[in-house]
């Protein structure tokens, strides 16, 4: 039988945009997006983002890109820019955008901080950027400094939920009614049927993370991912919303001990250094020992069942989606056909 993964089902804002068989993007991922699972959502037909961080000089950064072209088979791979609310941290984005255009990229999700200065160069050279918020109100400017996607994450998402901790149910409808972009939902999903919903709230299509953190294709240590297979709802916890930078993480020993400085009410970064250097995230991953570091994970966790290939994955995500439509149609009444004809031929001409 062919992988479902091969088939379209679904055509989108962001299918068209950035010419992908599906509407399922793996967002960046510190340290763990590299070149073997960005290639991997293309060749399973979605999108990843390589993260330009990761790496410790653009020399490696290049290396990297012309890694996953070759092991993308001419699939469209994309590079997440997190843009830092620190200038000097930022000084070698500049880079970053210099070696993406030259080795041909033209997908770009940046997060963060306001996209506004990296723009100009992406857009003159054709790329089409997707910029990833958690808030409505930080959208507008990027939309009009011409990024061509938003992204929007609600606050069950691994990493940055922001500080206003608004829901993905909430931020779909609400993004999607509100922006003339498309919009892509993140944050909790992992299963098939929330693909679907989030489509019929008016989205263009999701962003991945914690889901795919049990993907083959992702290189860290198996402890880490029995320790996501074994995760629960409740297997994460908000923490330095102290530092007003709010962090989704993995509740380990690390997370505890920074909550517990919170709640002692010490609000100095140079207190939870130690704790949150990139540094201390990379030795989890490469170590297995998932006790120390800040490690990003979200509520999501609890839908990663088993280690396999993300190709496998994107096969049960659109398996459950398919499943979706399916329920969709067989619980709706005969009645209410005509106004569902109708409300689909609206759609069609908008
Ligand atoms: C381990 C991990 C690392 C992440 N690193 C980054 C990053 O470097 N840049 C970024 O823009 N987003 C990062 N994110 C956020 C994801 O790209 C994505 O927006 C988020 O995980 C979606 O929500 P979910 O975790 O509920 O799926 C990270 C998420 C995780 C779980």
């Amino acid at each position: 039988m062919t992988p479902l993964h091969q088939t379209p089902v679904f055509a989108t804002g962001i299918t068209r945009l950035f010419g992908i068989r599906h509407p399922i993007l793996c967002g960046g991922l510190m340290w763990l997006s590299t070149a073997d699972y960005v290639a991997a959502a293309g060749r399973a037909g979605g999108l990843g983002f390589l993260t330009a961080r990761s790496f410790p000089d653009l020399g490696a950064f290049r290396a990297e890109l012309q890694k996953c072209k070759a092991l993308a088979e001419g699939h469209p791979i994309g590079v997440n820019l997190y843009i830092s609310n620190r200038p000097e941290a930022n000084a070698m984005l500049h880079g970053h955008v210099a070696v993406l255009l030259e080795e041909g990229i033209r997908a770009v999700e940046t997060a963060g901080n306001t996209p506004s200065a990296f723009l100009p160069p992406l857009k003159e050279a054709g790329a089409k950027v997707m910029h990833k918020v958690s808030i409505l109100r930080h959208a507008a400017r990027a939309v009009k400094d011409g990024a061509d996607a938003i992204a929007i994450v609600g606050m069950e998402c691994g990493g940055h939920p922001g500080m206003d901790f608004i829901g993905t149910m909430v931020q779909a409808p609400l993004a999607a009614a509100r922006l003339d972009v498309p919009v892509v939902i993140g944050g909790g999903i992992g299963t098939g049927s929330q693909i679907t919903a989030c489509l019929a709230m008016g989205a263009a299509g999701v962003v991945l993370g914690t889901r795919t953190l049990v993907a083959q294709e992702i290189w860290a240590k198996d402890p880490y991912k029995q320790r996501i297979i074994a995760a629960d709802e409740r297997a994460s916890r908000l923490v330095l919303s102290i530092l007003r930078n709010t962090y989704r993480v993995m509740d380990n020993g690390t997370a505890r001990q920074v909550a517990e400085m919170e709640a002692a009410g010490i609000a100095d970064f140079e207190a939870y250094r130690a704790h949150v250097e990139g540094k201390v995230q990379f030795e989890a991953y490469a170590s297995g020992d998932v006790e120390k570091g800040m490690l990003a994970m979200g509520q999501a966790a609890v839908f990663a069942d088993r280690v396999a290939p993300l190709a496998d994955i994107y096969d049960q995500l659109l398996g459950e989606a398919g499943r979706a439509l399916a329920v969709l149609d067989a619980t709706r009444l005969p009645g209410a056909t005509e106004a569902a004809a109708r409300a689909a031929a609206d759609v069609a001409a908008a």
